[in-house]
This record gives C-alpha cells, structure tokens and sequence, in this order.
C-alpha cells in the first residue's frame, strides 16, 4: 500500500522533470509554422508531371541531395568479397527451420573485416522464402536463444581504450534480444529471417571507424570530404552487401526481401532502401530524426542532437543543418519517397516521444504524392490514426502503445503488410 502511495508522485515527477527540459520541445503548440519542399518540383523549378521525369530525373536529384547533405556516398560491391558458408543444420529451433551461418569478407584478406550472416528459413519450404532482412544491435546470438548461433565479437557503445573495445560475446546474452526478432513467430508465417550484428560493418561508437570497412576504400593520404560516407552509410552499404549473398543462396526468394531496421537502424534501413533497388519492401520501426520524422517540425529530436551525440553517423556537410532545419534542402518526406513505388511502412510508437511519432506519420503521409504519381496509394490522410489502427496501403503506418522498441505486436503488422504486398508464402 504504502509502496504504491509512493510509486505515483514519483512517476510524476520524472515526467514534470522530462517535460521541463527547456532544450527539446514536446509541446505541439510550439511546432513552428513550416513550408516542406515539395518531392515533386525539380531543382531547376519545373514541375515533375509523370513518373518518366520522376524516375530519370528527380529522384536521382532528391538522391543527390541526400548523398552530398546527410549521409554521404557509398561505394558499391567490394573487389575480392567472398562468402563462406561457416554452418548449417537443416533442422533447427524444434525440427521448424534451416539454420544458415554466413561470413562474408569484404577483401581477399580472410583477417581484414567480415560480416556474419545469420539465416533461418522454414523447413520443408518447397520454394525460395521471402526474408525479412535487418541489422541488430547486441549480436547474432542475442535473436534467438538457440545455442547452435555462433557467438562473436561486440563492441562496446562507449568504450575506455581500444584495448577493452571489442569483448567475445558469452552464453549469457544468448537469447536477450529475442522478443525483437520473433523469429519463430516469422517462420510460423512462412518467411525466413537473416541478421547481422551492426559492429560487424562498423563499431558504433565516434572513432569507430578504423575498426570498420571504411578504410578499404580509403585512398592513402586521402583527406575526408565533406560528403563522405559516415557509420549509417557504412551500414546500409553492408546491407547491400547481404544482399549480393541472398541472391546467391537457394532457400531464398531475393525479389521478395524485407528489408526492417529499427532506430538509427531504421534510418539505416531507410537509407539503404533509398540507394539499393533489390530491397523490395522497406520498413522503419521507430527511426525518428534523421530518419523518417520530419526534421522542421523541431519536435523531440532535431539536428543538432544527432550531429553533437552521435558525430560519427552522418556526413560532416549535416552539421551545417544544425538549428537551421529550414535551409535542409531535403525532409524526411523525401527520403521515404526514394523507397517508391516499392512499399514502405512506417511504425511508431506512443511513448517514443523523442523520435516524434506524428513527424513520422506526417513524413509517411507526405511522401504519397510520388507514390500517386507512379499509380500507387500513399496513406491518403494527412490525419494521424489512432493507436492500433494500422494503415496498409503501399505506404504503411502504425503507431502503437508503449516504448521506444521493437515488438511482437510491431512484426505481426510488418507481416500482414509483407502478405499484403507478396501475398502469403505456403
Ligand atoms: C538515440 C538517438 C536516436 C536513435 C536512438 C537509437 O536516442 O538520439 O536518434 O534513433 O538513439 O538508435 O536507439
């Protein structure tokens, strides 16, 4: 009784101390008025009028805009990259699934840098699976409790020396990040699963970046530009390069991947769907500011929080952007309107406040013009649903009760909206 007296005003007053912080608006009276460029005006003031002018000319502007403003230029497939398939076991997680394991290289180097590919596929599928393709955040091992998963090396976020960096991950986080994965729940629907670990392609931590692919490509002597590719770059590109093994692996049907990543792996996520056609769905779960919320609402997260917390995700030519959101030449919009006419979905959730859940719908919502224009249905409301009251159409969009985090309820949508699109796999 007397806990329960106490737990209340407590819970008030980590709010009231949340809302008081008089550097991030939550208020939507305070959203400033704002005018969003419009996808559909080329560069050079003249309408786009059909998806031609759209496909030849303007999205190759918007994408420009992005590569040279906010996330910087990748390169493409590496010279000498090569897969090894490290384990399989035809019937894992109870007799239900294929278990693939998959090093990738990225040089003829066998000790430079490498990824590792975790697959599962039904058993007893008859045909190539859909996938649901996504980067994690804690290790291969921690999707699943199944011990069979190879257990390697993590980083730490924040780490004191190089020295203490990189640690082997043990038996103890097997498992831990199951309830974001579901893939037994994916399986059961007929689709496979494939993750990687994000420390894999880049440490994600300011400094990170020796230790990931970037420096395969760099030029000796070479100073950084300007619009160079930074770590979210660097991790839409090894989506790209998960991708190049999907298409060689037989269980897999790699017209049909899903590609989903959750907060700056969902920027990540849209990011890549934006540079790499094979991705034929993309979904976002929660990705905020410099993803798929709207950055001139100013609400929650904004630009210059990202650039002087996280300086090693973006483009240096982004920090010009900071507290000048307004001079973007791009908005979140944008960005998902790359992704067209492919499906996209986009999903928020309530508490998520920082991520600024109604910039996201709005983004989702304003991006529906381009998919109109290609004969597809965007949201077709510029008005926000309520909570569980998913919209399906080529664009998606949901937003759900609870926190910042990736949900059993969030993946039966993001398999409805799969069914939807690539009808149900038997
Ligand atoms: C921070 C960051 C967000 C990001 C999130 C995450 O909250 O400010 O931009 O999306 O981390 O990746 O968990």
């Amino acid at each position: 009784m007397f806990a329960l007296r106490f737990a209340i005003p407590l819970v008030l007053a980590a709010s009231v101390a949340f809302a008081q912080r008089t550097d991030v608006n939550y208020d939507e009276s305070k959203v400033p008025k704002y005018v969003l460029p419009d996808p559909l005006v080329l560069n050079n003031g003249k309408r786009v009028g059909d998806a031609r002018t759209w496909t030849n000319t303007r999205r190759p502007e918007i994408l420009e805009l992005f590569r040279s403003n906010v996330f910087g230029r990748i390169p493409g497939r590496p010279q000498g990259m090569t897969f090894e398939l490290a384990e399989i076991n035809q019937q894992t997680l109870g007799g239900s699934a294929i278990r693939k394991q998959v090093v990738v290289y990225f040089s003829k180097q066998k000790d430079g840098p490498k990824m590792e590919i975790l697959l599962y596929v039904p058993a007893g599928a008859r045909k190539p699976v859909p996938v649901f393709l996504g980067l994690n955040f804690t290790g291969n091992h921690s999707a699943n409790a199944d011990p069979g998963i190879r257990l390697g090396d993590l980083w730490q976020r924040e780490p004191v020396n190089k020295k203490q960096a990189k640690q082997r991950a043990t038996d103890a986080s097997r498992g831990a990040a199951a309830s974001r994965w579901q893939i037994e729940k994916i399986l059961e629907r007929g689709y496979g699963v494939a993750t990687i670990y994000y420390g894999d392609i880049e440490p994600d931590f300011d400094g990170g970046m020796p230790y990931g692919v970037r420096p395969l490509f760099a030029k000796p002597g070479e100073t950084r530009a300007a619009d160079a590719w930074a770590a979210i770059g660097a991790w839409a590109w090894g989506l790209s390069r998960a991708m190049d093994y999907l298409e060689t692996d037989k269980n897999v049907d790699a017209r049909r991947v899903v590609l989903m990543g959750h907060s700056r792996l969902g920027k990540t996520a849209l990011w890549a769907g934006a540079e790499e056609p094979r991705f034929a769905i993309v979904i976002s779960n929660d990705s905020g500011e410099g993803g798929a919320a709207l950055a001139r609402r100013r609400f929650g997260e904004r630009v210059k929080n990202l650039n002087t917390s996280f300086p090693h995700w973006f483009a240096d030519n982004y920090w010009k952007f900071n507290d000048r959101e307004d001079d973007l030449p791009i908005d979140a919009h944008m960005l998902i309107a790359l992704i067209a006419p492919r499906p996209v979905y986009v999903a928020s959730a309530q508490e998520d406040q920082w991520a600024d859940p109604k910039g996201e719908f709005l983004a989702a919502s304003a991006a529906g013009g381009v998919y109109k224009l290609l004969g597809k249905q965007g949201l077709e409301t510029d008005q926000m649903p309520a909570i569980h009251q998913p919209i399906m159409n080529t664009v998606g969009y949901h937003i759900r009760a609870g926190k910042h985090d990736v949900t059993a309820y969030d993946w039966d949508r993001f398999l409805d909206f799969a069914d939807k699109h690539f009808g149900r796999p038997r």
